[in-house]
């Protein structure tokens, strides 16, 4: 599949740099909720699914909190690097996010 046929999931330049959006995408055949992460020109995505007690991330639909390029579940505080998903503090220290691969075309970010 040629770059530009993958599927889009939001442009780049919709996410803030260093923060999060919740984008619905089709995942192996489900509609899941994404976390889609910017980091400058880069972009990483998650399910939308705490390994601690499978909550959703956000504190309120689509708000994240993101600060300094982690990702804090709202539930019960673990803290997971944007970069690579895994939770290096709280409940599920040492789990991982399960990551969606994503790649950035011409500015959008899409599904690989
Ligand atoms: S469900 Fe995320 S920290 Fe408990």
């Amino acid at each position: 599949m040629t770059p530009d046929a993958l599927p889009i999931l939001c442009r780049l330049d919709a996410i803030p740099d260093g923060n999060a959006i919740e984008v619905e995408a089709l995942v192996d055949g489900e509609t899941e909720s994404l976390l889609v992460y910017r980091g400058g020109e880069e972009a990483r995505a998650y399910l939308n699914v705490c390994p601690h007690a499978g909550r959703r991330l956000d504190y309120a639909p689509g708000k994240f909190l993101v600060r300094g390029g982690k990702v804090i579940c709202a539930a019960h505080g673990a803290t997971f690097t944007a970069d690579d998903g895994l939770c290096e503090a709280g409940p599920c220290k040492g789990q991982s996010l399960r990551a969606v691969a994503v790649t950035v075309v011409d500015g959008d970010v899409r599904l690989t």
